[in-house]
């Protein structure tokens, strides 16, 4: 295949991805677990509310709230908007943004621009495993260089990858290239799923490579599996990916699980957050920081201004959120109390 074909399939895949993201029957089937984490009504908080502050520092940089945009991808005729408006708010709202996968950028030599619209916000840089295990450090450190990262995120997404025609099937040395990825990158390195979430075993093996930050990535958000499985014509690897639609661990029981594992490591919840009041129960469970994809897309498509419009009112429903709960702050709300009836 020619680099010109091979350039055109990676940017239909990606508005592929864009146009199924958006429809509903592509969010997984059963939820994130956040359901299930009832925090008692404190009906005396004893605050003001323009007191409740939910800012937090974030790879010792401020956030004004601990929820980031997730990372979505470019490389597509929509990806350059979209980045645009999602970093231009990332800089007014004082919030982390995560990029998508810079493969297709890095592969073609195009400069991203996304640092020139966010010349003060956190970006993290973003590449796939397999690419990392194929052309080693070199390629995240281009990728930190092209967009002045602040960190790094690298992110498995095996299920994603065996649904998808011609997806990558070798998956061996990846936990090497991790490894030497944190120990001479120079950057924080964060480690995320996409959808099916990162368990006890795999935390463990990572954090004994280095590995100080994981985005679980749960299952309860965006279907990866789905949203492949709606791109692919054969009917036998239809067959074959149906049973795996629902495949992976949920959010919320990712999130209490890395957290017990560890005291030290850092935990992003991620996958099937949905408002405010999920980025509060996260908080809860243990997270230090929430992140959200595809609530931002349909803002993303749209303006600056509406995407920041969306994270004013998740701001403000975890405010409410430590509001009702007596928390003036993220500490307190920590150990703010749960109701189990
Ligand atoms: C349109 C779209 C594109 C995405 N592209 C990437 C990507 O390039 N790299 C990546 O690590 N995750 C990517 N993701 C996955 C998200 O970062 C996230 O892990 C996943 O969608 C679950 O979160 P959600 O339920 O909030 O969407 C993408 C998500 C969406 C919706």
């Amino acid at each position: 295949m020619t680099s010109t074909n091979n350039k055109t399939d990676i940017s239909q895949r990606k508005a592929d991805h864009i146009d199924l993201a958006l429809q509903p029957q592509h969010q997984a089937s059963e939820p994130a677990g956040f359901d299930r984490i009832r925090f008692e009504h404190n009906c005396l908080p004893e605050l003001h509310l323009d007191e409740v502050d939910c800012s937090t520092m974030f790879l010792n940089q401020y956030c004004s709230a601990p929820l980031m945009i997730g990372a979505m991808t470019g490389g597509c005729e929509h990806g350059e908007t979209i980045n645009r408006h999602l970093a231009e708010a990332a800089e007014q709202c004082q919030i982390p943004m995560a990029l998508g996968s810079q493969r297709a950028a890095l592969e073609s030599g195009l400069a991203q621009e996304v640092r020139k619209w966010a010349p003060t916000a956190m970006l993290l840089g973003n590449i796939g495993a397999t690419q990392l295990q194929q052309q080693g450090v070199e390629l995240a450190r281009r990728a930190v260089e092209s967009i002045a990262a602040n960190a790094m995120v690298i992110h498995l997404n095996p299920l994603q990858e065996l649904v998808q025609p011609h997806g990558d099937r070798d998956w061996r040395g990846v936990l090497d290239a991790i490894e030497q990825c944190c120990a001479t990158l120079g950057v924080p390195v964060i480690i995320k799923e996409v959808g099916s979430g990162i368990g006890p075993a795999a935390t463990q093996r990572l954090m004994d490579v280095g590995v100080s930050w994981i985005e679980v990535a749960g299952r309860g958000g965006t279907s990866w599996a789905s949203i492949e499985s709606a791109r692919i014509e054969e009917s036998r690897e239809q067959q074959i990916a149906a049973a795996f639609i629902d495949w992976g661990m949920n959010t919320a029981d990712l999130i209490s699980g890395a957290r017990a594992q560890s005291s030290q490591l850092g935990v992003i919840a991620s996958g099937g957050v949905r408002h405010g009041l999920d980025i509060a129960r996260s908080v809860r469970l243990g997270a230090n920081m929430a992140a959200m994809a595809q609530p931002f897309l349909q803002p993303a498509l749209t303006s600056s201004d509406a995407v920041i419009e969306k994270i004013s009112v998740l701001s403000e429903q975890l405010r409410w959120a430590m509001f009702l709960t007596g928390s003036n702050n993220l500490k307190q709300l920590q150990s703010a109390p749960l109701f189990e009836a």
